[in-house]
Order: C-alpha cells, then sequence, then structure tokens
C-alpha cells in the first residue's frame, strides 16, 4: 500500500501541520481513509462543504458544465458566471458582484475596491481598520489585515496601510479613525481566531461609526456566509447592512470559488481595476449556482440554526460534565469549546480514534463547522464520541 503521507513528506512544501490521515472518499457527512476507516465530519473541508460531501446537486453541475465549456477569459461574457451573480444580488443587499477563486482574493478585492474608494471620494484616504484576532487570508495585504501579529512576522515589512485594532471594541475603531482611513473590516463572528462572537449590538454601532464617518464597512464573510450562522449572510444576525461584503467557503461547497459584492454608491472600479482569469469561470460558477440555488430553495440557513442550537445545548451538558470545559460558544453551527488548558490536540486525537473529525482552533479550543445539511442524529452521534474523547483524557 503507498504511504502517501511519506510521499507528502518529500515532495511537498512543509508549510502545514496535518492531522495524519489521508482521506480519499467523502459522501454526506462522512469520510473515508485509505485504510477504510470511516470518519463523521465535523470539520466539513473547513466550513466549506455545506451541502455535505459530493452532494448530487454540485456533482451534477460541475459534470454539466465540464461537458459543455469549461474556461474562456474574462473579455467573453459566460452564462453560469452572469446567473450567479444575478442570485447572490437577488438573495443579499448588495447590487454589484465580482467572482474569484479563494477567500483571501476576495479580500484582496475588496480593500482595493475601499482604497480606490478612498481615491476617489475620500481625498486619498487608504487605511483599513481590522481587528485583533481577526484572519482576513495570506496574501500580503490579507496578511497584514490579519490581526495576528504571528502571522506577521515571517513576512515583514508587510504592505502599509492596516490598522490591528482591539476586537469587539468601537471606541478602538473610533479612536483609530483619522482622515487616512478608508474602511474598517470585520468579520461578523471571528472564525479562525477562535469563534469569537461580538456583543449583539457591536456591529450596530461600527455601522453607525462608518456613517458618521462616511467610510466603508467590509465584512468579511468568508466563513460565516452561504447559511453558516443560520442567516444566508452573517450581517442579517446583527441586522445592518455592509458597503462590501466577501464571500468563499460554503459558496460553492467544496469548489475553489470567492466573490466581492459591494452596493452601488460603494462600487466605484472601472474597466481594467480588477480582473483574473479563473474568476467567475464557467465550472465552479455553475456548481457555485446550484449550491446557493439549494441552499435559498431548501432553506439550510433554518436548519443550520436549529441544529446548530442542539449542538450548543449538548456541548453545554459535556462542560457540565467535565470541569476543564470553561466555554461553549458560537451561532448556527459555527460553534466552538474551550478548555481551560491546551488540552485541544489530545482531545481531537482521542475524537479522531473514534471516529470524528473535529478542528483544532487554538491550542485549548475545538471547532466545530460541519456540513450545514447535519441533522440532530448526526449532532447526538458526535457528542457521544466527544463525551468518550473527553472521558479518555480526563483519566
Ligand atoms: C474569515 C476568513 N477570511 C478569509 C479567509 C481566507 O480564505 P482562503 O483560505 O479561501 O483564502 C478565511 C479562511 O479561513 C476566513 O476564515
Amino acid at each position: 500500500m503507498t504511504n502517501w503521507q511519506e510521499l507528502e513528506s518529500k515532495y511537498y512544501m512543509q508549510t502545514i501541520v496535518r492531522i495524519p490521515v489521508t482521506l480519499v472518499k467523502g459522501k454526506g457527512v462522512r469520510v473515508w481513509d485509505d485504510k477504510g476507516k470511516e470518519y463523521l465530519d465535523f470539520v466539513g473541508g473547513l466550513a466549506v462543504d455545506c451541502l455535505g460531501h459530493c452532494h448530487p446537486v454540485v456533482v451534477n453541475a460541475l459534470m454539466e458544465q465540464a461537458r459543455t465549456l469549461m474556461q474562456t477569459s474574462n473579455w467573453y461574457y459566460t452564462v453560469p458566471q452572469i446567473r450567479l451573480a444575478e442570485l447572490l444580488v437577488q438573495n443579499s443587499c448588495m447590487d454589484r458582484v465580482f467572482i474569484c477563486n479563494s477567500g483571501l482574493e476576495a479580500n484582496e478585492g475588496a480593500i482595493k475596491l475601499a482604497r480606490r474608494y478612498g481615491h476617489l471620494k475620500l481625498n486619498g484616504a487608504y487605511e483599513v481598520i481590522t481587528t485583533m484576532g481577526s484572519f482576513h487570508g495570506r496574501s500580503l495585504a490579507s496578511t497584514a489585515a490579519s490581526g495576528q501579529p504571528k502571522m506577521h512576522a515571517p513576512y515583514i515589512p508587510l504592505p502599509v496601510g492596516f490598522i490591528n485594532v482591539a476586537n469587539n471594541d468601537t471606541d478602538a475603531i473610533k479612536s483609530a479613525t483619522t482622515d487616512k482611513t478608508c474602511a474598517v473590516m470585520l468579520e461578523p463572528i471571528q472564525g479562525e481566531g477562535g469563534v469569537n462572537v461580538p456583543d449583539t449590538d457591536y456591529l450596530k454601532k461600527v455601522r453607525e461609526w462608518c456613517d458618521r464617518k462616511g467610510i466603508l464597512l467590509i465584512l468579511d464573510e468568508v466563513q460565516t456566509g452561504i447559511g453558516r450562522l443560520g442567516t444566508l449572510f452573517g450581517y442579517e444576525l446583527y441586522d445592518i447592512e455592509p458597503d462590501i461584503m466577501t464571500l468563499a467557503k460554503g459558496l460553492g461547497s467544496g469548489i475553489p470559488i470567492g466573490a466581492l459584492l459591494a452596493k452601488e454608491r460603494a462600487t466605484v472600479f472601472v474597466s481594467g481595476d480588477h480582473n483574473s482569469t479563473f474568476g467567475g469561470n464557467p465550472v465552479t460558477s455553475a456548481a457555485a449556482y446550484a449550491t446557493l440555488k439549494y441552499i435559498i430553495d431548501n432553506d439550510i440557513p433554518s436548519n443550520a440554526k436549529k441544529v446548530g442550537q442542539y449542538l450548543i445545548n449538548g456541548l453545554e451538558k459535556l462542560k457540565n460534565k467535565f470541569g476543564f470545559v470553561t466555554e461553549v460558544r458560537g451561532r448556527g453551527l459555527l460553534v466552538a469549546m474551550e478548555f481551560n488548558s491546551d488540552i485541544a490536540e489530545k482531545a481531537l486525537t482521542a475524537c479522531l480514534e473514534r471516529g470524528l473529525l473535529v478542528n483544532q482552533v487554538k491550542p485549548n479550543a475545538l471547532r466545530f463547522i460541519p456540513p450545514l445539511i447535519i441533522g440532530n442524529k448526526e449532532v447526538d452521534e458526535a457528542l457521544g464520541i466527544l463525551d468518550k474523547a473527553l472521558s479518555s483524557i480526563n483519566k
């Protein structure tokens, strides 16, 4: 039997600390490794596989489009791209869409758009205020935007124009705002930073501040968008509307795609300002259209809300049972469990051995980001495994 992990260590750049499992197959909310072992997947491609693995709606859209037209240049009009843009606009508070290939690309586009806005409408303002603990991607600009000093250190000097301030603190944003500020950029709930849920009125207060100063509010909904929080977009949960929004992850349920969306008044790009060879390619656009249509038609966000609450309730019971669990937090199916010490890796391994995939979001916290189509039955199964796993490391 081929040792894939040995080959990886020989040929692949060693930039990722991997979990020692080689996954070869997925169906619904389950995946299998190369030894035939089955796992219940509460990682879901890292909050991507919102319809589960290999959902027929996505697979059929991909296959049909692959047989018809795969790639043209964006110099030409293509139907799946336009249909996807229309569906996004019809179901969000946004007016315009640009399709790209990933979350970081969507955020690069958002930052470029905000800078163009600053050049044209705010006397050349170019600074973007972001928050500590945020994660916006791994390009140089999105690294600088991410409020994580450990990500910055290896790449100094980073692009200028990013001010990282305390999270969940409107006053910190106010103090950092100057006549150089063109935008504030936030995740509705910080995902990679540890599932950090802000105060209920935080986003509303930030929105009011941006309006007062005439600057843009960018919401990075790469992780929170497409139903993850129990609403189609995270901004709905906080009853505000951003000027610019970015999407990726769940948009294609496993297909690499991202999107930059903006209100008409913020869409200051003109011809030649932005483009991408693969962005909005017919195949990825067709898969994303099929995914989004299914999510809307079947009200998948409601399922995420209902099952997410069931998951949180179950995790709370485990918190009461195990004294070393300090907090359960999240919304919809973006949920974390925090411990009083750095035992998340141990807990992850104990779950893995028992056939459950979970994510270690911090040394002392696990994250649960399963497909949005899961039901209470799968949650019960996951909770049962987690209970046994936590008991095993409690000894
Ligand atoms: C909120 C947020 N923004 C941006 C990104 C970067 O997305 P990508 O990895 O597709 O570039 C991520 C990825 O985890 C994310 O969670």
